[in-house]
Protein backbone atom coordinates (compact mmCIF):
# COMPACT_ATOMS: atom_id res chain seq x y z
CA UNK A 1 0.00 0.00 0.00
CA UNK A 2 1.37 3.50 -0.68
CA UNK A 3 2.48 4.59 2.48
CA UNK A 4 1.33 8.31 1.99
CA UNK A 5 -2.10 7.58 1.12
CA UNK A 6 -2.60 5.19 3.87
CA UNK A 7 -1.37 8.42 6.05
CA UNK A 8 -3.88 10.02 4.83
CA UNK A 9 -6.78 7.33 5.14
CA UNK A 10 -5.66 7.57 9.22
CA UNK A 11 -5.12 11.01 9.37
CA UNK A 12 -8.52 11.02 8.50
CA UNK A 13 -9.62 8.82 10.88
CA UNK A 14 -7.71 10.58 13.56
CA UNK A 15 -8.57 14.24 12.63
CA UNK A 16 -11.81 13.98 10.49
CA UNK A 17 -10.81 16.03 8.45
CA UNK A 18 -8.00 16.71 5.74
CA UNK A 19 -6.83 19.18 3.55
CA UNK A 20 -7.85 20.16 0.15
CA UNK A 21 -4.24 18.40 -1.42
CA UNK A 22 -4.77 15.38 0.84
CA UNK A 23 -8.59 14.45 -0.62
CA UNK A 24 -7.16 15.00 -4.16
CA UNK A 25 -4.61 12.61 -3.55
CA UNK A 26 -6.29 9.90 -2.35
CA UNK A 27 -9.13 9.82 -4.88
CA UNK A 28 -5.87 10.37 -7.67
CA UNK A 29 -3.85 7.96 -6.82
CA UNK A 30 -5.83 5.41 -4.78
CA UNK A 31 -5.94 1.48 -5.72
CA UNK A 32 -7.98 -1.31 -4.55
CA UNK A 33 -5.20 -1.55 -1.70
CA UNK A 34 -6.08 1.88 -0.06
CA UNK A 35 -9.90 0.95 -0.58
CA UNK A 36 -10.05 -2.26 1.19
CA UNK A 37 -7.84 -0.47 3.83
CA UNK A 38 -10.65 2.01 4.46
CA UNK A 39 -13.18 -0.47 3.93
CA UNK A 40 -11.79 -2.18 6.87
CA UNK A 41 -12.08 1.20 9.20
CA UNK A 42 -15.48 2.16 8.02
CA UNK A 43 -16.68 -0.92 8.33
CA UNK A 44 -15.44 -1.37 12.05
CA UNK A 45 -16.74 2.12 12.78
CA UNK A 46 -20.52 1.23 11.54
CA UNK A 47 -20.19 -2.02 13.24
CA UNK A 48 -19.20 -0.22 16.49
CA UNK A 49 -22.00 2.68 16.24
CA UNK A 50 -25.04 0.58 14.50
CA UNK A 51 -23.82 -3.46 14.80
CA UNK A 52 -24.72 -5.51 12.35
CA UNK A 53 -28.19 -4.03 11.77
CA UNK A 54 -28.89 -2.48 8.08
CA UNK A 55 -31.64 0.00 8.56
CA UNK A 56 -34.30 -0.35 5.93
CA UNK A 57 -36.18 3.14 4.14
CA UNK A 58 -39.18 2.37 2.29
CA UNK A 59 -39.35 5.36 -0.68
CA UNK A 60 -42.58 5.89 -2.63
CA UNK A 61 -41.95 7.90 -5.35
CA UNK A 62 -45.48 9.77 -5.71
CA UNK A 63 -44.59 12.00 -9.04
CA UNK A 64 -42.73 12.12 -11.78
CA UNK A 65 -43.65 15.22 -12.93
CA UNK A 66 -40.87 18.16 -12.54
CA UNK A 67 -40.13 21.55 -13.20
CA UNK A 68 -36.72 21.49 -13.26
CA UNK A 69 -34.12 20.41 -16.07
CA UNK A 70 -31.26 18.72 -14.34
CA UNK A 71 -28.83 17.38 -17.51
CA UNK A 72 -28.36 14.35 -15.79
CA UNK A 73 -31.90 13.14 -14.69
CA UNK A 74 -34.35 10.91 -16.97
CA UNK A 75 -37.20 13.04 -15.48
CA UNK A 76 -36.29 16.43 -16.36
CA UNK A 77 -38.96 18.41 -17.54
CA UNK A 78 -37.10 18.50 -21.32
CA UNK A 79 -37.70 14.66 -21.41
CA UNK A 80 -40.52 14.25 -23.40
CA UNK A 81 -40.21 10.53 -23.76
CA UNK A 82 -40.93 9.94 -19.88
CA UNK A 83 -44.44 8.88 -19.19
CA UNK A 84 -45.78 11.04 -16.43
CA UNK A 85 -47.66 9.82 -13.31
CA UNK A 86 -49.03 11.19 -9.94
CA UNK A 87 -50.22 8.81 -7.07
CA UNK A 88 -53.33 9.97 -5.46
CA UNK A 89 -53.10 11.19 -1.66
CA UNK A 90 -55.09 7.83 -1.25
CA UNK A 91 -52.64 5.77 -2.90
CA UNK A 92 -49.70 7.17 -1.12
CA UNK A 93 -50.93 5.80 2.31
CA UNK A 94 -51.60 3.08 0.45
CA UNK A 95 -48.10 1.97 -0.39
CA UNK A 96 -47.63 3.01 3.42
CA UNK A 97 -49.86 1.29 4.80
CA UNK A 98 -48.71 -2.01 2.82
CA UNK A 99 -44.87 -0.88 3.56
CA UNK A 100 -45.69 -1.30 7.11
CA UNK A 101 -47.21 -4.07 6.90
CA UNK A 102 -44.08 -5.53 5.39
CA UNK A 103 -41.94 -4.23 8.18
CA UNK A 104 -40.97 -0.82 7.29
CA UNK A 105 -40.78 2.25 10.02
CA UNK A 106 -39.70 4.76 8.13
CA UNK A 107 -41.48 6.06 4.45
CA UNK A 108 -39.86 8.34 2.14
CA UNK A 109 -41.64 10.44 0.42
CA UNK A 110 -40.10 11.15 -2.79
CA UNK A 111 -41.13 13.25 -6.14
CA UNK A 112 -39.82 15.83 -8.49
CA UNK A 113 -40.32 18.86 -7.87
CA UNK A 114 -44.29 18.93 -8.90
CA UNK A 115 -46.26 22.04 -7.90
CA UNK A 116 -49.46 20.15 -7.79
CA UNK A 117 -48.43 18.69 -4.44
CA UNK A 118 -48.53 22.50 -2.60
CA UNK A 119 -47.24 22.70 1.23
CA UNK A 120 -50.50 22.19 2.20
CA UNK A 121 -51.59 19.31 0.30
CA UNK A 122 -47.84 17.35 1.61
CA UNK A 123 -48.82 18.52 4.90
CA UNK A 124 -51.80 16.79 5.02
CA UNK A 125 -50.57 13.37 3.71
CA UNK A 126 -47.60 13.84 6.61
CA UNK A 127 -50.69 13.91 8.83
CA UNK A 128 -52.43 11.25 8.16
CA UNK A 129 -48.94 8.98 7.96
CA UNK A 130 -48.39 10.11 11.00
CA UNK A 131 -51.83 9.39 12.44
CA UNK A 132 -52.50 6.09 11.01
CA UNK A 133 -48.65 5.22 11.66
CA UNK A 134 -47.25 7.22 14.92
CA UNK A 135 -44.15 4.92 15.60
CA UNK A 136 -42.77 5.52 11.92
CA UNK A 137 -40.40 8.62 10.44
CA UNK A 138 -41.55 10.84 7.80
CA UNK A 139 -38.60 11.79 5.15
CA UNK A 140 -39.17 14.06 2.72
CA UNK A 141 -37.54 14.69 -0.13
CA UNK A 142 -39.25 16.82 -3.03
CA UNK A 143 -36.32 19.07 -3.83
CA UNK A 144 -36.00 22.65 -3.15
CA UNK A 145 -38.76 24.35 -1.14
CA UNK A 146 -38.86 27.88 0.36
CA UNK A 147 -38.74 27.95 4.08
CA UNK A 148 -41.94 28.73 4.86
CA UNK A 149 -42.80 25.53 3.43
CA UNK A 150 -40.54 23.63 5.10
CA UNK A 151 -41.39 25.03 8.27
CA UNK A 152 -44.83 24.13 7.72
CA UNK A 153 -44.25 20.49 6.88
CA UNK A 154 -41.66 20.10 9.66
CA UNK A 155 -44.86 21.53 12.00
CA UNK A 156 -46.75 19.12 10.32
CA UNK A 157 -44.57 15.95 11.46
CA UNK A 158 -41.86 15.38 8.87
CA UNK A 159 -38.49 14.15 10.75
CA UNK A 160 -36.21 13.59 7.67
CA UNK A 161 -35.11 15.28 4.30
CA UNK A 162 -33.28 14.55 1.92
CA UNK A 163 -31.85 16.91 -0.64
CA UNK A 164 -28.52 16.05 -1.96
CA UNK A 165 -26.70 19.30 -2.59
CA UNK A 166 -25.43 17.54 -6.04
CA UNK A 167 -22.03 19.52 -6.28
CA UNK A 168 -20.04 22.06 -3.46
CA UNK A 169 -18.51 23.62 -6.47
CA UNK A 170 -20.65 26.54 -8.10
CA UNK A 171 -18.92 26.06 -11.63
CA UNK A 172 -20.12 22.87 -11.55
CA UNK A 173 -23.23 22.94 -10.71
CA UNK A 174 -23.83 25.06 -13.13
CA UNK A 175 -22.68 23.03 -15.75
CA UNK A 176 -24.97 19.85 -14.33
CA UNK A 177 -27.82 22.37 -14.40
CA UNK A 178 -30.03 24.97 -16.12
CA UNK A 179 -29.00 28.52 -15.58
CA UNK A 180 -32.79 28.96 -14.06
CA UNK A 181 -31.35 26.84 -10.95
CA UNK A 182 -29.15 28.65 -8.70
CA UNK A 183 -26.22 26.77 -6.68
CA UNK A 184 -27.14 29.44 -3.85
CA UNK A 185 -30.43 28.55 -3.25
CA UNK A 186 -29.88 25.11 -3.07
CA UNK A 187 -27.63 25.50 -0.44
CA UNK A 188 -29.44 27.78 1.44
CA UNK A 189 -32.16 25.57 1.15
CA UNK A 190 -29.75 22.97 3.09
CA UNK A 191 -29.24 25.62 5.71
CA UNK A 192 -33.08 26.06 6.55
CA UNK A 193 -33.35 22.12 6.80
CA UNK A 194 -31.17 22.17 9.42
CA UNK A 195 -32.15 24.97 11.14
CA UNK A 196 -35.76 24.09 11.55
CA UNK A 197 -34.62 20.87 12.96
CA UNK A 198 -34.85 18.18 10.05
CA UNK A 199 -32.14 15.24 10.03
CA UNK A 200 -31.04 16.36 6.81
CA UNK A 201 -29.44 14.34 4.04
CA UNK A 202 -27.07 16.10 1.62
CA UNK A 203 -25.06 13.74 -1.05
CA UNK A 204 -23.73 13.68 -4.75
CA UNK A 205 -22.86 11.44 -7.97
CA UNK A 206 -19.32 10.06 -8.20
CA UNK A 207 -18.44 10.91 -11.89
CA UNK A 208 -20.79 13.22 -13.08
CA UNK A 209 -20.11 14.77 -16.08
CA UNK A 210 -17.06 17.45 -15.18
CA UNK A 211 -16.70 15.92 -11.61
CA UNK A 212 -12.95 16.04 -10.69
CA UNK A 213 -10.20 14.84 -8.08
CA UNK A 214 -10.58 18.51 -7.04
CA UNK A 215 -14.89 19.01 -7.19
CA UNK A 216 -15.07 15.53 -5.12
CA UNK A 217 -12.21 16.63 -2.91
CA UNK A 218 -15.17 19.97 -2.89
CA UNK A 219 -17.94 17.70 -1.97
CA UNK A 220 -16.21 15.95 0.96
CA UNK A 221 -14.81 19.26 2.52
CA UNK A 222 -18.44 20.31 2.33
CA UNK A 223 -19.85 17.11 3.79
CA UNK A 224 -17.04 17.75 6.90
CA UNK A 225 -18.37 21.22 7.81
CA UNK A 226 -21.99 20.75 6.85
CA UNK A 227 -22.20 17.93 9.14
CA UNK A 228 -25.40 16.20 7.51
CA UNK A 229 -27.16 13.45 9.65
CA UNK A 230 -27.48 11.10 6.12
CA UNK A 231 -24.94 11.10 3.08
CA UNK A 232 -26.62 9.45 -0.11
CA UNK A 233 -23.99 9.28 -3.07
CA UNK A 234 -24.23 7.08 -5.65
CA UNK A 235 -22.48 6.61 -8.96
CA UNK A 236 -23.71 8.85 -12.21
CA UNK A 237 -25.72 6.77 -14.34
CA UNK A 238 -26.22 8.13 -18.29
CA UNK A 239 -30.25 8.37 -19.30
CA UNK A 240 -30.56 7.64 -22.54
CA UNK A 241 -32.93 10.93 -23.35
CA UNK A 242 -31.10 13.54 -21.43
CA UNK A 243 -27.88 15.85 -22.85
CA UNK A 244 -25.69 13.63 -20.58
CA UNK A 245 -26.63 10.24 -22.62
CA UNK A 246 -23.22 9.75 -23.90
CA UNK A 247 -21.19 10.35 -20.54
CA UNK A 248 -19.65 7.53 -19.10
CA UNK A 249 -20.69 6.18 -15.74
CA UNK A 250 -19.34 7.19 -12.68
CA UNK A 251 -16.67 4.78 -11.18
CA UNK A 252 -18.14 1.95 -9.09
CA UNK A 253 -14.31 1.53 -6.94
CA UNK A 254 -14.20 5.62 -6.45
CA UNK A 255 -17.93 5.05 -5.09
CA UNK A 256 -17.29 2.46 -3.24
CA UNK A 257 -14.27 4.53 -1.31
CA UNK A 258 -15.99 7.73 -0.98
CA UNK A 259 -18.45 5.42 1.03
CA UNK A 260 -15.67 4.30 3.44
CA UNK A 261 -14.28 7.64 3.33
CA UNK A 262 -17.28 8.96 4.41
CA UNK A 263 -18.46 6.74 7.37
CA UNK A 264 -14.69 7.59 8.54
CA UNK A 265 -15.34 11.43 8.89
CA UNK A 266 -18.93 11.04 9.99
CA UNK A 267 -18.93 8.15 12.20
CA UNK A 268 -22.36 8.25 13.13
CA UNK A 269 -24.01 9.19 10.00
CA UNK A 270 -26.91 7.60 7.78
CA UNK A 271 -25.30 6.36 4.82
CA UNK A 272 -27.58 4.37 2.05
CA UNK A 273 -25.96 2.01 -0.55
CA UNK A 274 -27.72 3.54 -2.88
CA UNK A 275 -30.42 1.76 -5.82
CA UNK A 276 -27.63 3.34 -8.33
CA UNK A 277 -25.12 1.47 -6.65
CA UNK A 278 -27.29 -1.64 -6.91
CA UNK A 279 -27.86 -1.18 -10.72
CA UNK A 280 -23.92 -0.56 -11.43
CA UNK A 281 -23.49 -3.90 -10.06
CA UNK A 282 -25.36 -7.14 -9.56
CA UNK A 283 -24.37 -7.04 -5.73
CA UNK A 284 -23.59 -3.45 -5.24
CA UNK A 285 -25.47 -2.98 -2.01
CA UNK A 286 -23.60 -5.53 -0.51
CA UNK A 287 -20.04 -3.98 -0.92
CA UNK A 288 -21.89 -0.68 0.01
CA UNK A 289 -22.39 -2.23 3.27
CA UNK A 290 -18.88 -3.64 3.13
CA UNK A 291 -17.31 -0.10 2.67
CA UNK A 292 -19.59 1.18 5.85
CA UNK A 293 -23.12 1.61 4.59
CA UNK A 294 -25.76 1.08 7.39
CA UNK A 295 -29.32 1.56 5.40
CA UNK A 296 -31.15 0.34 2.13
CA UNK A 297 -34.22 2.40 0.49
CA UNK A 298 -36.30 -0.17 -1.60
CA UNK A 299 -39.10 0.94 -3.37
CA UNK A 300 -42.39 0.87 -1.91
CA UNK A 301 -44.61 1.90 -5.49
CA UNK A 302 -46.83 0.43 -6.94
CA UNK A 303 -45.00 -1.86 -9.18
CA UNK A 304 -47.25 -0.01 -12.14
CA UNK A 305 -45.44 3.00 -12.20
CA UNK A 306 -42.34 2.19 -10.85
CA UNK A 307 -40.21 1.98 -14.80
CA UNK A 308 -42.12 5.35 -15.01
CA UNK A 309 -39.52 6.72 -12.07
CA UNK A 310 -36.47 6.19 -14.03
CA UNK A 311 -33.43 9.04 -13.10
CA UNK A 312 -31.19 7.09 -15.22
CA UNK A 313 -31.01 3.68 -17.51
CA UNK A 314 -31.63 0.42 -16.04
CA UNK A 315 -32.67 0.90 -12.81
CA UNK A 316 -33.12 -2.10 -10.54
CA UNK A 317 -36.44 -3.28 -8.73
CA UNK A 318 -38.81 -1.95 -11.15
CA UNK A 319 -40.21 -5.26 -12.16
CA UNK A 320 -40.67 -6.29 -8.36
CA UNK A 321 -42.76 -5.85 -5.30
CA UNK A 322 -42.95 -4.23 -2.08
CA UNK A 323 -42.37 -7.83 -0.24
CA UNK A 324 -40.09 -9.11 -3.06
CA UNK A 325 -37.50 -6.57 -2.79
CA UNK A 326 -37.94 -6.27 1.28
CA UNK A 327 -37.12 -10.43 1.41
CA UNK A 328 -34.42 -9.95 -1.36
CA UNK A 329 -32.82 -7.89 0.96
CA UNK A 330 -33.09 -9.45 3.50
CA UNK A 331 -31.20 -12.16 1.94
CA UNK A 332 -28.91 -10.34 0.36
CA UNK A 333 -28.09 -8.65 3.80
CA UNK A 334 -27.99 -12.64 5.42
CA UNK A 335 -25.38 -13.51 2.86
CA UNK A 336 -23.00 -11.14 4.11
CA UNK A 337 -23.46 -11.41 8.34
CA UNK A 338 -25.98 -8.92 7.86
CA UNK A 339 -29.47 -8.41 9.72
CA UNK A 340 -32.50 -5.62 8.61
CA UNK A 341 -33.52 -3.81 11.48
CA UNK A 342 -37.17 -2.89 11.94
CA UNK A 343 -37.39 0.41 13.71
CA UNK A 344 -36.83 4.07 12.88
CA UNK A 345 -33.51 4.25 12.87
CA UNK A 346 -33.16 7.98 14.18
CA UNK A 347 -29.45 9.27 14.03
CA UNK A 348 -27.92 9.44 17.17
CA UNK A 349 -25.01 11.16 18.33
CA UNK A 350 -23.45 9.10 20.37
N1 LIG B 1 -27.45 8.93 -12.26
C1 LIG B 1 -27.28 8.76 -10.93
N2 LIG B 1 -27.98 9.45 -10.01
C2 LIG B 1 -28.90 10.33 -10.45
N3 LIG B 1 -29.72 11.15 -9.79
C3 LIG B 1 -30.46 11.83 -10.70
N4 LIG B 1 -30.12 11.46 -11.94
C4 LIG B 1 -29.15 10.53 -11.82
C5 LIG B 1 -28.36 9.81 -12.75
N5 LIG B 1 -28.50 9.96 -14.07
C6 LIG B 1 -29.68 11.32 -8.34
C7 LIG B 1 -29.48 12.80 -7.98
C8 LIG B 1 -30.74 13.14 -7.22
C9 LIG B 1 -31.20 11.78 -6.73
C10 LIG B 1 -32.66 11.71 -6.41
O1 LIG B 1 -30.89 10.91 -7.78
O2 LIG B 1 -28.32 12.94 -7.15
O3 LIG B 1 -30.52 14.03 -6.15
FE1 LIG C 1 -35.76 -5.12 -5.23
FE2 LIG C 1 -33.93 -7.18 -4.79
S1 LIG C 1 -34.28 -5.33 -3.68
S2 LIG C 1 -35.63 -7.05 -6.23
Amino acid sequence: MDIELKELIDRLNAEKCLPHEGWVRLFDGFTDEEREYSASIARRIADEKYGKNIYIRGIVEFSNYCKNDCFYCGIRCSNKNAQRYRLTDEEILQCCDEGYETGFRTFVLQSGEDPKYSAERMCNIVRAIKTAHPDCAVTLSLGELERGDLAELRAAGADRYLLRHETATKNHYEQLHPSFMSFEHRMKCLQDLKELGYQTGAGMMIGAPFASSDTLAADMEFLGRFKPQMVGTGPFLPHKDTPFRVCPKGSYELTLFVLSLVRIMLPNVLLPATTALGTIRPNGREQGVLHGANVIMPNLSPTAVRKKYMLYDNKICTEDSTSECRFCLQRRMESIGYNIEISRGDFCND
